[in-house]
């Protein structure tokens, strides 16, 4: 995970904001590339552990409070399926950076992970239709993980990648990681347009 996000980041100087931050357990990456990482969450609870790690503010990632074209640097990690309105976020991303600015998401990948896809067979992945749906689900084949009680949000993959580049980010490089061949992460670089 952290040498994805280190990979697509790369080094840089000035601010990296971590959206959707949580307890910013992947604030050392972008520190140790020369950033400098601050971070936004929804959650208070994710934001005490946080702060221990880095500058934070509690806020929406759809509605940053930060200036339009003021960033050099953004993150998003493991948090596409949390949100209601990913594009929404890639569009708010797209605002706040600079032209040239970086954004670095990684994230389950959408094509493998979801209520739509059953790993109990593993490594063979069953996906069924309901990759299509993109509503909320508390669907899992695995009833002990945090799905079944959180819920997470699918954002197909043709869904992501045209929201990034309708947000106005070029698409730069694109990663997928995951065991057995299997890729369960997904991740690309895209830059802001000028
Ligand atoms: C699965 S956690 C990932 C946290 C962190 N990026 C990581 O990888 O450890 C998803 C995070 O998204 C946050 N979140 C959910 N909806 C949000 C929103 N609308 N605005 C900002 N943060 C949100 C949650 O509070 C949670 O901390």
């Amino acid at each position: 995970m952290h040498t994805t996000v280190a990979d697509l980041l790369g080094p840089g100087g000035g601010p990296c904001l971590d959206v959707c931050c949580g307890t910013g357990a992947h604030a050392g990456v972008p520190a140790g590339l020369g950033w400098t990482p601050i971070g936004v969450d929804l959650s208070g609870g994710q934001l005490r552990h946080a702060a221990e790690r880095l500058p934070v503010s509690r806020a929406h990632a759809a509605a940053l409070p930060i200036a339009d074209a003021s960033l050099p640097a953004a993150m998003c990690v493991l948090s596409s399926t949390d949100v209601p309105d990913y594009p929404a976020v890639l569009r708010e991303v797209a605002r706040v950076l600079r032209p040239g600015g970086r954004f670095v998401h990684v994230g389950v990948h959408p094509c493998f992970v979801g209520a739509f896809a059953d790993w109990s067979q593993r490594p063979r992945i069953v996906v069924d239709e309901r990759y299509a749906d993109r509503s909320r689900s508390f669907d899992s084949w695995y009833t002990g993980g945090v799905r079944v009680r959180a819920g997470a949000w699918h954002v197909p993959l043709a869904d992501l990648l045209n929201a990034t580049v309708t947000a106005g980010l070029r698409l730069v490089r694109v990663t997928e990681a995951g065991p057995d061949g299997i890729p369960d992460l997904l991740g690309f670089l895209a830059v802001r347009e000028p």
